[in-house]
């Protein structure tokens, strides 16, 4: 009865699905035994999930008309862009906004932002780059688009593998006349990787050279920036990197409430795309509304005023990042426990910068491992070519143990 484009697509168990047997295991033995690695949700040392208290009571302040009315505009209201524009470039807002051409539009959640990046940008049977590592969505939605899916190696020993992303990169523009590529950064998902800023200028270099022979789109993920362990400021830092490209490269942000708000449920963040061409900024606006109607018609009013009114009050703004960046903090000591404890016991991590999640990497035998860690109480996300730890959400008292525990796990199948 599917329609032929959709016959054997399927998301699979993922994090939702092991969360069930999470909360079984959990209600049978008792929340202390189980470690439970499998959400990319923060939650505080009490293990109960993290809300910001201000971005609550900003919320629970608004107006019912806020809340329950329909959003101004199909992609948004004017406000809302103006104040998503503030929030991913934050000091740098001023400098890029004047240099450049920059347009927004609402979705739901980054994931939404993603979805219209490879609908509106990729031709049937056109090329995505993805990373090795990676959000697994990216792959599901490229697939509910009719696009391939390239890899590109993620690492070239503790660095950016450039060279694989350039060949990689050319090779599809050379071929296509267009490539699209995906790169999640900073606090890449799952990995933990940021790019240094020398790093992105090698990129921004690698677009320059594609788009000899192209049109470049790229989408830039960047879902966990404000849980970057360098700091607001460096961490957008590279984004000045964008100003004066060629006007055949795309940028595209894609934004989201979910995490630097904890406003997962609200399902709101934003496309945004940023060109030195009015041309290319004009189109996207007026395709992007399109998509807009087209698909979730537009995206929750609450959570866009929520943002709106974050930005209207610099004390709501500057208390919110406050608050937030105590949590940085906690990131901060659980990832120093779990890689002091990982060296200690010999168990090796893909590089990490920041952010919620670290990864071991792993060729073989992950089934059973992953199973034996459960028999010990320890849900860990298997992903492709590894397990992902999940440091926002185990508290600094379990990750004590937990590297001895994969290890052991590890060893047991793969002497
Ligand atoms: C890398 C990455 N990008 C985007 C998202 C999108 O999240 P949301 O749709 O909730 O904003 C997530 C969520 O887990 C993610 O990990």
């Amino acid at each position: 009865m599917i329609a032929q484009r959709l016959i054997g697509k399927q998301v699979g168990r993922g994090a939702f699905g092991i969360a069930r047997e999470v909360k079984a295991t959990e209600k049978k033995f008792g929340k202390d035994s189980v470690i439970n690695s499998t959400l990319g949700t923060f939650f505080c040392e009490d293990e109960k999930l993290g809300v910001l208290e201000l971005v609550n009571k900003t919320y629970r302040e608004l107006e019912s008309p806020d809340i329950y009315g329909y959003a101004a505009g199909v992609s948004g209201s004017a406000e809302y862009k103006e104040a998503v524009k503030k929030s991913i470039f934050g000091t740098h807002c001023e400098e890029i906004v004047k240099n450049s051409f920059v347009d927004v539009a609402s979705t739901p959640g980054g994931t939404g932002a993603i979805y219209t990046a490879f609908k509106g940008y990729g031709n049937d049977g056109n090329t995505v780059l993805l990373p090795e590592y990676m959000w697994d969505a990216y792959v599901h939605i490229t697939g509910a688009n009719r696009l391939n899916n390239v890899i590109y190696k993620l690492f070239d020993g503790n660095k950016f593998n450039t060279k694989d992303f350039s060949e990689k990169m050319l090779e599809v523009v050379k071929r296509d006349g267009r490539v699209l590529a995906v790169i999640n950064d900073p606090c890449q998902n799952p990995t933990g990787y940021s790019l240094s800023f020398e790093e992105w200028k090698e990129v921004v270099e690698i677009l320059k050279e594609a788009s000899k022979y192209g049109e470049v789109i790229l989408i830039n993920d960047i879902a966990y920036l404000d849980y970057d362990f360098r700091g607001r400021d460096n961490a957008r830092e590279y984004m000045n990197l964008f100003l004066g490209l060629p006007e055949n490269v795309l940028i595209l942000f894609a934004y989201s409430m979910s995490k630097s708000f904890t406003s997962y449920g609200l399902r709101t963040g934003a496309i945004v795309a940023l060109s030195s061409s009015k041309k290319v900024i004009d189109e996207f606006t007026v395709v992007a509304e399109y998509l807009c109607r087209s698909s979730w018609s537009n995206v929750s009013r609450g959570g866009m005023a929520l943002l709106v009114k974050a930005y209207e009050d610099e004390n709501i703004i500057n208390g919110i990042n406050a608050e937030r960046d105590q949590w940085v903090e906690i990131l901060k000591k659980r990832a120093e426990i779990f890689e002091r404890k990982s060296e200690e016991v010999g168990l090796a991590y893909c590089p990490f910068s920041s952010g919620f999640f670290l990864t071991i990497p792993l060729e073989k035998n992950k089934e059973e491992i992953v199973n034996d860690l459960k028999e010990k109480k320890v849900f860990v996300l298997p992903i492709k070519n590894g397990i992902r730890i999940a440091i926002c959400s185990i508290s600094c008292k379990k990750l004590e143990i937990l590297p001895k525990l994969i290890k052991e796990s590890i060893d047991k199948f793969n002497k």
